[in-house]
Order: structure tokens, then C-alpha cells, then sequence
């Protein structure tokens, strides 16, 4: 699979931009703040339907605009299809495969698999729990459409039973009835969701632990562990067990949406004792292992889009992963970097197929 074309208007700072890819590799060349990052986000759009740093659509509009629109040719299996992603001031975001608009946007997640590596999988680290969680949602949402149907419905059953327990706090009264209900669809729901995560990273982690010891060379022992809020308990008995607590603070306090991913190094914490490199590399492990396991579901090769990776890791390391992207494992490509001549040598020298896309300003 891979994105043929792409054009934008007023996508952040591009007024308007149009670009024919390379099947393999395709760097994003041009100075800090000159729209490399942004034109990855756009690409990542036609994928999620969303922008991978903003979570409000109006702000990936230009500035003065009340419009953008994001257009992608995609080549799938042999078939060619047309994405279209539009968003205007005051009005429903349109997306559309084919010209025909999605009635659920979650329909298109997971038909164009795409794995961003950026500087910001920092956060996976430094971050609240919900980053990792979304991390690991994330993977499966992607190859697992009746997953990503159970977390929206688990979230909206979620965002009811909170609304409840607060209505209970401020009206002074309790309905254990209306309660009972909505624990019993918050549980059906949870289960699943924990199930399939507990599945998910039975798969995932040898995968993990084998790109940790090809990028390291090192000898270190590295482990994910989700961290269940349950502990053993079954859904319902911690909802009961935690009854008294909820009331009184009026939200849910287990669930799934309060679990976490823990990472470790030598069987210790991996954001309070390894060096940076460890954690770059870790990090690195875990978007590789992202992109081997989507590929695997979905019988075809992510696209795959790395930003700054040349910020995260010395030259030797940087040419072992453009050795490694470049090859049959991996199919399209999207790098950005700010030095031109060192993209260009780098990919003649090595004789990789590749378009580079100079970058600057836009009107
Ligand atoms: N909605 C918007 N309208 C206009 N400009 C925007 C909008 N959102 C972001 N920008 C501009 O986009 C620019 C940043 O683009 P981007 O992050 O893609 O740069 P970059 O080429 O990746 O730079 P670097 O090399 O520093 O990573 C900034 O100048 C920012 O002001
Ligand atoms: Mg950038």
C-alpha cells in the first residue's frame, strides 16, 4: 500500500501544496518552521481523520482561513482510492473514500495502517497514563474494528455513569437501580476491552524485545507491564468494592480507562533509571514493534513517517534505521530532516529509491 499524491489547502501554514510519492522513500527537506512536520500531520489525517497533534480540527485550518482541505490517491491490494478530508469554520467535518461520505469515521480508521515516529513519543514516557493507553488502543484500533466499537461504547457508557454518580452528589439521593444497569453495560464492555489488551500484548512484546536488541546491541532486559486497576477482581466486585469511593468523589475510579502500561529496564523503571539513549531506543522499539504487528493483521505495509528521527539518534544509528526502513520489511517511507545534502548523499550513497520534497515557505 502507498499514497500516491496529496494535495492541501490551507492545511496549517501551506496556502497550498501538491506532491507525487515515491513507492519507497520521500524526505521532507527545508528549514525549522517551514511546514515539514505539518505536511507528515496531513498525511496522518487521511489515515485518522484527525491530525496527530491537535486534537481540535479548526486548528489545523490556516490562520485567516475558514477552510482546508486535505485530498490522497492511495494505492491498496491494486485498487486506487481517493481520500478526502475537508473541515469549515462552523460547520461537520466532511471525509470521504471515493466521494462517498463516511457515516462513522471510525469506518476508516485501520484501511490505510500508517505508524508516526516523531519526537513527541517522548510523552509516551514523561506523560500521563492516558498516553500509553491511547498508545496501546491506538495498535489494535487499527487491525481491530470491533475494539475501537467497544472502547467508543465503553467511553460513552463511562461518561453516563459519571454524569450519574455526580447528579446523586449534588441532589443528595441515590438510585442504585439506574446504577445497577449501567455498571452491568460498563462491565460487558470493559471486559472485552481488557481482554483484548492482555491478548494484544501477549503478541507484542517478543516482537518489542526483538527491535530493542537489534537497535541496542545491548544486553539489557527490557518489559512492559500493564498495570490492571482491578488487580484480580472482576469488573462488577471492584465497581462494588469501590462504590463508597466513587460517590464520593463522583467518578468511576477502575476500568480500563484507568489502567497503565508500565515499561522497565533491567527490571526497573525505565523514566527514573535509564539513560536517554535507552529510552530513545526504547521508544524506537516500540513504534518498530507497532509497525511489524499492524503489518502482520492487515496483511500490508504500513506507511511509515519519521520526524526528526536525525534529532533522536547519532549517524550511525540514523543509516542502520534508513538501511533497515529501506528494505523489503518496510514500504513507504516519509522522513523529514532541515540538511538537504545530508538526505541526499546518504540515499545515493546507498542507492535507495527515493523522491526528496524541498520545503519552504508557503504564501
Ligand atoms: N493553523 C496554522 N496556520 C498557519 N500556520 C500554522 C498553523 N499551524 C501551524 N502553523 C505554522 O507552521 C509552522 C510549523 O510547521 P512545522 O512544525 O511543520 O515546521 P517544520 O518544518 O517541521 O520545522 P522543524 O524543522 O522546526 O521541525 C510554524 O511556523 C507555525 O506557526
Ligand atoms: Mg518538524
Amino acid at each position: 500500500m502507498f499514497l500516491k499524491q496529496i494535495s492541501l489547502i490551507n492545511f496549517k501554514n501551506h496556502a497550498e501544496f501538491e506532491a507525487q510519492f515515491s513507492e519507497k522513500i520521500n524526505c521532507f527537506v527545508g528549514n525549522n518552521g517551514m511546514g515539514k512536520t505539518n505536511l507528515l500531520d496531513a498525511i496522518y489525517y487521511l489515515s485518522f481523520c484527525k491530525s496527530f497533534f491537535n486534537a481540535g480540527d479548526l486548528q489545523n485550518i490556516k490562520h485567516h482561513q475558514d477552510f482546508f482541505v486535505i485530498k490522497g490517491n492511495f494505492e491498496k491490494f491494486e485498487e486506487e482510492s481517493e481520500v478526502y478530508c475537508g473541515i469549515k469554520r462552523n460547520q461537520k467535518k466532511v471525509f470521504k473514500k471515493n466521494k462517498k461520505e463516511y457515516s462513522r469515521l471510525s469506518e476508516h480508521i485501520g484501511q490505510f495502517p500508517l505508524v508516526m515516529i516523531s519526537p513527541s513519543d517522548a510523552e509516551l514516557i514523561n506523560g500521563i497514563s492516558e498516553v500509553r493507553r491511547k498508545f496501546l488502543d491506538g495498535i489494535i484500533a487499527q487491525y481491530n474494528a470491533p475494539y475501537l466499537e467497544k472502547l467508543i461504547a465503553y467511553n460513552q457508557v463511562l461518561k453516563q455513569r459519571n454524569a450519574l454518580l455526580k447528579m446523586f452528589h449534588e441532589n443528595h439521593y441515590f438510585d442504585a437501580e439506574t446504577l445497577d444497569i449501567i455498571d452491568e453495560q460498563l462491565c460487558n464492555a470493559g471486559r472485552v476491552i481488557l481482554q483484548t489488551r492482555l491478548e494484544f500484548l501477549k503478541e507484542f512484546t517478543p516482537i518489542f524485545n526483538k527491535h530493542y536488541r537489534f537497535i541496542s546491541n545491548l544486553h539489557e532486559e527490557v518489559s512492559l507491564h500493564y498495570e490492571n486497576s482491578l488487580d484480580e477482581r472482576d469488573f462488577k466486585t471492584a465497581l462494588m468494592t469501590s462504590l463508597a469511593r466513587d460517590r464520593a468523589v463522583h467518578h468511576t475510579t477502575v476500568g480500563p480507562h484507568k489502567d497503565d502500561l508500565e515499561f522497565k529496564i533491567n527490571g526497573y523503571d525505565l523514566k527514573k533509571y535509564a539513560s536517554q539513549g535507552q529510552q530513545k531506543s526504547y521508544l524506537l522499539a516500540l513504534k518498530l514493534a507497532q509497525f511489524e504487528l499492524i503489518k502482520q493483521h492487515k496483511n500490508t505495509k504500513p506507511l511509515l513517517l519519521l520526524d526528526d528521527v536525525y534529532d533522536k539518534l547519532d549517524e550511525e544509528r540514523f543509516t542502520k534505521l534508513l538501511e533497515m526502513v529501506s528494505s523489503e520489511d518496510f514500504g513507504q517511507v516519509f522522513i523529514t530532516d532541515t540538511h538537504p545534502e545530508r538526505m541526499h548523499e546518504l540515499l545515493n550513497q546507498k542507492k535507495l529509491a527515493h523522491k526528496i520534497f524541498l520545503v519552504n515557505r508557503s504564501a
